[in-house]
C-alpha cells in the first residue's frame, strides 16, 4: 500500500486527514513539531502510522520524511493570522521556509504529488461584498497571507521546472472537531463554542458584522483525499468554501440556540489586518472535484458541541 506524508498531521485538519487515509488502507507518516498539534489527535498504536516529531523549517528532517513516500499533504503552518502579525519572523520559518523545504525534498526524492493548504487570506479585502473567485486580485494584508501566496508561487515554479504536481486549495474558514480552542490565536468557532459551553465571557473583535464562509472539516477532508489520490490533478489553485457568508453575530446566535443561551459578549477593537468579508466563489472547485454533500453550519456545530 502507498505511504503518504502529512505535515502538520497532529493538528486539526491534518489529523482528520490522517484518519481518512488510514481508513482507506494507506500507510501514513506524520511530521509535526507539536507546537499546536497533539499526540492525542493521532492513533499512535496503529501500525500503519509513523509519527516523526520535527520541524518543517529543518530541511534535513523534511528530506528524510519525504523520501520514499507516494505523495505529501503539506498542512504544517502556524494557522493563526494574528500570530503572524505578532511574530512575522518566526511564523515565516514554518509558513514559508517549511513549504520551500517540502518542494526541495520532493524534487530530490522524485515525489510529485503535493496537496497545499493555501488560504482565502491571500485575497485580503478584495472580496468586499462579492464572492471571491480565484482570479480576484491578491492583496495579502499580513505576513501569514504573504507566506501562503509565496508558497503558491514556489509550488508553481517547482511544477514548471521539476514536474511537481501541486493540488493547491485556498481554504476559507474550516471548523470542526479537534480545532484547538486553547489559544487566543485559535479559530473563532472553536473559541466561541468552548466558551459558550463553559459559560465564560466571549470577546468579539470589532462589531461582529464581519463575515466568513465556514466549511466543515469532514467535507474538506473528502476534497483533500481526491487531491492526493486522484490520477490527474488541476494545477490551478481552487477556492474551498460554500459561498455562504455568516457574520460573527449570526454565528453567536446559532451557538446560543444550540447551547440554550450565551455568556456575556464583549466587543473589543478589530484586529489589525483582519479581513472584513470573505466568501468563496467555488465554481472552479465544483468543475474539477466531486463535491461532498455540505455539512450545514448548524450540524457541524452540533458535532463540535457533542450534541
Ligand atoms: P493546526 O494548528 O491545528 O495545524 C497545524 C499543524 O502544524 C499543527 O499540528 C502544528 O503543530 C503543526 N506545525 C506548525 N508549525 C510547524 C512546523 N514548523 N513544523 C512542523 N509542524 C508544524 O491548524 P489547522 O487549522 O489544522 O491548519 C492546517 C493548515 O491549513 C495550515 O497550513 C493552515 O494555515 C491552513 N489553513 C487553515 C484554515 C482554517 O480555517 N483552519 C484556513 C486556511 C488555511
Ligand atoms: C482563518 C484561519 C486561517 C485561514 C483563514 C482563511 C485559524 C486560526 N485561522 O483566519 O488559518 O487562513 O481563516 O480564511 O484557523 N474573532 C473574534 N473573537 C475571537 C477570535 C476571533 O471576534 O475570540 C474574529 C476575528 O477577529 C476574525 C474572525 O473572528 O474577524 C475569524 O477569526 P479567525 O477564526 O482567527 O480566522 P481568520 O482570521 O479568518
Amino acid at each position: 500500500m502507498a505511504e503518504f506524508l502529512v505535515t502538520g498531521g497532529a493538528g486539526f485538519i491534518g489529523s482528520n486527514l490522517v484518519d481518512a487515509l488510514l481508513a482507506a488502507g494507506h500507510n501514513v507518516r506524520v511530521l509535526d513539531n507539536l507546537s499546536m498539534g497533539k499526540r492525542s489527535n493521532l492513533p499512535l498504536d496503529n501500525p500503519h502510522l509513523r509519527f516523526i516529531e520535527g520541524d518543517v523549517a529543518d530541511a534535513e528532517v523534511v528530506a528524510q520524511a519525504v523520501a520514499g513516500c507516494a505523495g505529501v499533504a503539506h498542512l504544517a503552518a502556524v494557522a493563526s493570522v494574528q500570530a503572524s502579525v505578532d511574530d512575522p519572523v518566526s511564523t515565516h520559518q514554518s509558513n514559508f521556509i517549511g513549504t520551500l523545504n517540502v518542494c526541495e525534498a520532493m524534487r530530490q526524492h522524485g515525489v510529485r504529488r503535493v496537496v497545499y493548504a493555501s488560504s482565502a487570506a491571500i485575497y485580503g479585502n478584495n472580496g468586499e461584498g462579492v464572492a471571491i473567485d480565484e482570479a480576484t486580485a491578491k492583496a495579502p494584508l499580513t505576513p501569514y497571507a504573504s507566506d501562503k501566496l509565496a508558497g503558491e508561487h514556489y509550488l508553481d515554479f517547482y511544477r514548471r521546472q521539476h514536474g511537481l504536481e501541486p493540488a493547491v486549495f485556498r481554504f476559507f474558514n474550516i471548523f470542526g472537531p479537534r480545532q484547538d480552542p486553547s489559544s487566543p490565536y485559535s479559530g473563532v468557532i472553536s473559541i466561541f463554542t468552548q466558551r459558550a459551553q463553559q459559560g465564560l465571557p466571549i470577546s468579539v473583535f470589532g462589531d461582529g458584522e464581519q463575515t466568513r464562509d465556514f466549511f466543515y472539516v469532514g467535507d474538506l477532508v473528502a476534497l483533500l483525499m481526491q487531491g492526493l489520490l486522484s490520477e490527474q490533478v488541476v494545477s490551478d489553485p481552487l477556492n474551498v468554501g460554500w459561498s455562504q457568508a455568516v457574520s460573527l453575530n449570526q454565528l453567536l446566535a446559532e451557538i446560543g440556540v444550540l447551547c440554550g443561551g450565551l455568556p456575556p459578549v464583549t466587543h473589543l477593537p478589530a484586529r489589525a489586518g483582519d479581513i472584513r468579508h470573505s466568501r468563496a466563489d467555488n465554481a472552479r472547485l465544483q468543475a474539477h472535484y466531486h463535491m461532498p454533500e455540505q455539512t450545514p453550519l448548524r450540524e457541524g456545530l452540533r458535532q463540535l458541541l457533542g450534541l
